[in-house]
């Protein structure tokens, strides 16, 4: 090996990979399994934030039995929706587990919408009633769309779902686009939050950023599950208000949705050690539960390889030369 390379692809390679979220909801499946029997490392994610509402994070972990590891860096900025601009958009870099050297560089937008929809797949699986109905959705953009698919794929009861969003055209392209898809769900579009969550079986919130107050768990029925995907918008004492809370990693919660967690010393359990059974998941038709999941590097560490894998069997992506390993780091210029 004398040349460094690694591969490159942009993101019509990644789409054209052709990674499925049924596909997506097994990958988390594994990643939250070995996060429940921490074999992973997944620091909480650090940022910077360059506009009021908006962050860019830098998200390293590793897989250790999947021999994995990377980092992906991703920006969310909340106003981009309105220039119809995507509002999250990443790169990964997935790295050698023995020399460190990349291997890969990848576009990462595709991937975090999907594969955040799949942990919601992941949480339906363990946490919500098998019977639900209806799904309530606030915040109709991407992650709204793609929770929609992966909810009504692993709850085929849902009859309706009663949706809302505060701009007009993503709330038209919701119904446009998933309709045709689920031709025997109800559409229904709702004028208030409140009627969304109310009634709801299964509830998920996909705003942009919200730092208001504007879900209350009052309004929460029994038997519900609330899948806050933007983590936002909840009363501070909000995980007092559940039989159970669930969440994928306290330690990054901790430090993310501290409004949050300075009411409450601990969750009744991370995901992961629901997936791999070391505590119950949902126990009665009664469990009112709240499981947030703010998003883990592992997920994208599992899905990129995934990518990258079925990129190659197709032939797609570019090889680019990164360094001469024959040739030593010269000295620079003084
Ligand atoms: N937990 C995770 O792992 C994870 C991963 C990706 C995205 N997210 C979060 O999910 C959220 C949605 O991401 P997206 O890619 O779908 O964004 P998006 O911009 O495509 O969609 C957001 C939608 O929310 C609507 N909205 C904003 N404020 C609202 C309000 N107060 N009331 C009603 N609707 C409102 C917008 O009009 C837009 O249609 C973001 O907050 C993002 O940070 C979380």
């Amino acid at each position: 090996m004398s040349k460094m390379s690694f591969t490159y692809l942009s993101e019509p390679d990644v789409l054209e990979a052709g990674l499925s979220l049924s596909e997506t909801v097994e990958l988390c499946t594994e990643s939250l399994r070995q996060h429940g029997l921490k074999q992973i490392e997944n620091p909480p994610k650090s940022g910077i934030h360059p506009q009021p509402d908006a962050f860019l994070h830098s998200m390293p972990a590793w897989v250790m039995e999947k021999n994995v590891c990377g980092i992906k860096w991703v920006s969310g900025f909340s106003s981009n929706v309105q220039k119809k601009l995507p509002s999250i958009v990443g790169m990964i870099i997935l790295n050698s587990t023995e020399t460190g050297f990349p291997t890969a560089v990848l576009d990462g937008t595709y991937i975090t919408a999907i594969r955040t929809a799949g942990v919601s797949g992941v949480s339906i699986k363990y946490l919500a009633r098998k019977d639900s109905e209806v799904l309530g959705i606030v915040g109709t953009g991407v992650q709204g769309k793609y929770n929609t698919l992966c909810i009504t794929h692993y709850l085929p009861s849902i009859k309706k779902i009663r949706y809302y969003d505060a701009w007009a055209p993503s709330l038209e392209s919701f119904k446009a686009q998933l309709q045709p898809l689920l031709p025997n769900v109800t559409f229904e579009p709702v004028a208030t939050i409140e009627e969304a969550v109310r009634g709801a079986d299964v509830f998920a919130g996909c705003t942009g950023k919200v730092t208001e107050s504007i879900f209350y768990a009052d309004w929460v029925k029994p038997g519900a599950l609330v899948l806050p995907v933007h983590g936002g918008g909840w009363e501070p004492d909000v995980m007092t208000k559940f039989d159970k809370v669930v969440v994928d990693d306290w330690a990054q919660i901790s430090v993310g949705m501290s409004q949050y967690t300075a009411h409450c010393k601990a969750p009744y359990a991370e995901l992961g050690e629901i997936v791999c059974e070391k505590k119950a998941g949902r126990e009665n038709d009664q469990e009112r539960i709240i499981n947030f999941n703010y998003g883990l590097a592992i997920h994208d560490m599992i899905c990129g390889a995934r990518v990258v894998e079925k990129a190659k069997q197709k032939g797609l992506g570019v090889e680019l030369e990164l360094m001469d390993l024959a040739k030593p780091i010269p000295l620079p210029q003084v």
